[in-house]
Parts: structure tokens; C-alpha cells; sequence
């Protein structure tokens, strides 16, 4: 075989999110968070890098390499910056983007929230208050309503997990940076209603527009000891969500690498009963959430070649996923909404694109409904609390010119999505270095 073919209207895209990108978002519950005295986040994200004026050079770029898919998200911050008062001059701002993406002949996939929170919803606790889901359904139908029947795909929370566990169970650097399970808790079942009450609202007013939850999903590996701490894991950061998203049009697939535990034997039972005991649950589902970290699993192992987040480099742990939950619900659509590499050295990211996608392709012809790829991201943008040390983007930045210089990797993509062919060469990457 000389080339992988993909199926007729696959959707190929690039991805961002308001915070990341826009600039002074500052009705958001991160813009507190950037300045936090002795807070986790590197630096804050201030004009980050301006595509809230710049979005119409931004698509035109995009369309240019041959994309046809841009996958972004509304900002609740902006729309509806206190209690009850949306802006109407901000939902026009993102309908404007809605329709230049049309007009450029590209398909807006619209990720109602993407983490961050106006700030008045997480003063009152965000997704552990019980008043949250509501509120998020209200703005939703706002949304909707105002992005018209331009819209054909909603993603209604992106990565549930990341706010959930990265906020309330871990030191991944999100607010509001407690380690406290009652909350964690709370702020699950907060997300798995918001995500249900939101996926009604635009069944309701858009019946004819697709709407899922875009998953965070790892592929994991873990020897005996670490299998049961693995599976709380599982249970906890991704199952919950998928069971979630039972009645999605589509799941959005969201994998960035693999997670590795491997724990010493002796560590099986001793996680298992401390999980078994339920008073006992305030100190022992932290420690065997935290305990991929202590044994370094989220961080690869010492031998393995890994990105700037440290992550262990493995493009193929896309299609794993993509497996795993095409076993699960064989009959629904699946959409890789986010999958990348932060690394300077963009023949990595090339490589990343082509064993991904060779391993992906390997999925469709055994029979996965997989609709589309949009890699994360656009362009280099304000990574969380990693600020702006990590290099995601098709598409390098100059913050302090704001220049655009668009890498060979957003070429290769653009050119795969132009042809819906991946030639022999890049396929010829698929056993790494
Ligand atoms: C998030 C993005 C983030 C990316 C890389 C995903 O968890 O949705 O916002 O930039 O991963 O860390």
C-alpha cells in the first residue's frame, strides 16, 4: 500500500479555546487565578495572542492550509459577565466567527465551555454548586440561539475531567487548587448534569446541529500493583463522563499520550481496601489518585522520549482510545476533537500527525465510526499553568510582534486534509525514530 485513504467528508481541523487564545479575558475565574499570590500558573495569559480581533486573518490562515474544520469555543465570561446580563455585542463577536468560518468554506465545531468560568459562577463555588448546571443550560440556549443554524457541531463541556480532578484532586495547576473529595465529587456530578442539561437544550433548539461531551482520555498500562489505583482512575476521570454521554450525537475523543502505572505487587490490595473503606475515602481516593504521579506515570518513564509537558511521546495512543470507546458504543460517531505535541522541533509534530492518523486509519478499516481529526492547536497559545512555555500550534507565534509563521507541519495536515490521502513516506514514520 503507497497511501491511506479517508473516507468522503472527514472532518480535518485545528483546534483552539477563548482563554487560550482571545486576550483579556478578564471576567474569567482564571484571570484571578493567573494572579494568584504564590498560585501555580507561570505567568498570566494577558493579550495572549489577540485572535479576538485577529480571528479573520486566523481563519483565513486555517482555510489557506487546506483545513476544513475550526474548532473553538465561546466564552461564558464574556457572554454573560454577571448574573442574568448577556452581552448581545459579544454574541454577535462569535456569531461574526461563525459566519466568516462559512463564508471561507470551513465547518464551525463550537465547544460551549472550555474550563474557565465567569467569575461570579465560580464565587459561588463553580461546578460543585448545585445552581451551576442551570445556569450553564440558560447561557447554552443563549448561545445557540444566537449562532443560528450555522452550527453543525457542539461540543458542549470540553474535558470534564480537567476541571473536575485537575481543580479538586491533583496538582494540575486549575483552580480552585484544593485537594478535597466531597468537592470533587460535587463538581463531577455538576459537570455530568451541566453536560446532559446543555445536550437537551440544543436537541431542543438546534435539532438538526450534533452535540457530545469532548472526552480527556489516556491510554493506560499498569502491571498488577498499579492496576487497581489504574482503574479508579479510569473509572473516575473518564468512564464517568463517557456513561455521560450516552445519549451524544457524537463523543469527542481527546488523547495526548499514554499513562503508565507500575506499582510494586503489594500495592493491589493495599488500594483496594483502602478504597473499600468509606470513612476512610477523605484520605485514600487522594492518595491513589495522586499515585501515578509519585510513581511517575503521568510523566513518562526515565527511558522514554517525551514532549515539553513531559509527557511520553506516543502519537498511537490517539487510536487506542478511539478503540476502546468504539467498543463501548459501536454505534456512535466519534470525532478526535483534540490530539498534539507541544515540541519546538516541528518534524516532531509531523511525525505525531502521521503515526496518529496511520494508527487512526487503522481504526476505520476495522470498522470505527471515526468522522474527523482536529489536531490541537491552531497556533501556540496560553497553555494553562504552563503559560507560555509550550508549543502546541500548526502555527508558530510571536507574541511580541503577533506574527503569524505558519510551520511545515500545518502544511503536511493541510495537505492530507486537501487530499484525504496520507502518502507512503509519512506512513513510513509509523515505527518512530
Ligand atoms: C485541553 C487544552 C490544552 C491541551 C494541551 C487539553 O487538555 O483541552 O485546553 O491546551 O489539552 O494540554
Amino acid at each position: 500500500m503507497t497511501e491511506l485513504i479517508f473516507p468522503p467528508n472527514f472532518l480535518w481541523g485545528a483546534a483552539t479555546s477563548a482563554h487560550q487564545v482571545e486576550g483579556g479575558n478578564d471576567s474569567a475565574d482564571w484571570w484571578d487565578w493567573e494572579r494568584k499570590a504564590g498560585g501555580p500558573v507561570r505567568e498570566p495569559s494577558g493579550t495572549a495572542v489577540e485572535h479576538y480581533s485577529r480571528y479573520p486573518d486566523d481563519l483565513a490562515l486555517l482555510a489557506s492550509l487546506g483545513l476544513n474544520t475550526f474548532r473553538f469555543s465561546v466564552e461564558w465570561a464574556r457572554i454573560e459577565p454577571s448574573e442574568g446580563t448577556f452581552a448581545a455585542a459579544e454574541l454577535a463577536h462569535y456569531r461574526n466567527v461563525v459566519e466568516r468560518a462559512r463564508a471561507l468554506g470551513v465547518t464551525p465545531m463550537v465547544t460551549l465551555n472550555h474550563f474557565t468560568l465567569p467569575r461570579w459562577v465560580a464565587a459561588e463555588g463553580g461546578w460543585t454548586s448545585p445552581r451551576t448546571p442551570g445556569l450553564f443550560e440558560r447561557y447554552v440556549r443563549r448561545v445557540v440561539e444566537a449562532l443560528g443554524d450555522a452550527v453543525p457541531w457542539f461540543c458542549t463541556i470540553n474535558e470534564p475531567t480537567t476541571v473536575a480532578t485537575g481543580g479538586y484532586m491533583s496538582g494540575w495547576g486549575f483552580p480552585p487548587g484544593v485537594v478535597n473529595v466531597r468537592a470533587w465529587r460535587a463538581a463531577i456530578a455538576g459537570l455530568v448534569e451541566g453536560h446532559k442539561r446543555a445536550l437537551a437544550a440544543i436537541h431542543e433548539v438546534r435539532p438538526e446541529a450534533k452535540a457530545g461531551l469532548a472526552v480527556f482520555s489516556v491510554e493506560r498500562a499498569a502491571n498488577r500493583g498499579g492496576r487497581p489505583a489504574d482503574e479508579f482512575s479510569q473509572r473516575w476521570n473518564e468512564d464517568v463522563y463517557l456513561e455521560a454521554a450516552a445519549d451524544d450525537d457524537f463523543i469527542g475523543v481527546q488523547t495526548y499520550t499514554r499513562q503508565q502505572l507500575h506499582l510494586p505487587r503489594i500495592m493491589a490490595p493495599l488500594t483496594r481496601a483502602a478504597l473499600a473503606v468509606r470513612p476512610l475515602e477523605r484520605f485514600a481516593v487522594p492518595w491513589v489518585m495522586g499515585l501515578k504521579d509519585k510513581a511517575n506515570g503521568t510523566q513518562a518513564p526515565a527511558d522514554s522520549r517525551v514532549t515539553q509537558m513531559g509527557w511520553e511521546y506516543r502519537p498511537e495512543s490517539v487510536a487506542a482510545v478511539v478503540r476502546r470507546i468504539a467498543a463501548i458504543y459501536p454505534d456512535k460517531d466519534l470525532v478526535v476533537t483534540e490530539h498534539g505535541v507541544a515540541t519546538l522541533d516541528d518534524a516532531e509534530r509531523v511525525e505525531f500527525i502521521a503515526r496518529g492518523l496511520a494508527a487512526l486509519h487503522d481504526t476505520i478499516a476495522d470498522g470505527t465510526r471515526l468522522r474527523g481529526y482536529v489536531h490541537w492547536s491552531l497556533m501556540d497559545n496560553f497553555e494553562w499553568a504552563t503559560g507560555y512555555q509550550a508549543n502546541f500550534g500548526l502555527v508558530a507565534v510571536d507574541r511580541a510582534t503577533q506574527e503569524r509563521t505558519v510551520r511545515p507541519s500545518a502544511r503536511f495536515l493541510g495537505e492530507i486534509a486537501r487530499t484525504g490521502r496520507l502518502r507512503a513516506e509519512a506512513i513510513s514514520m509509523r515505527s518512530g525514530r
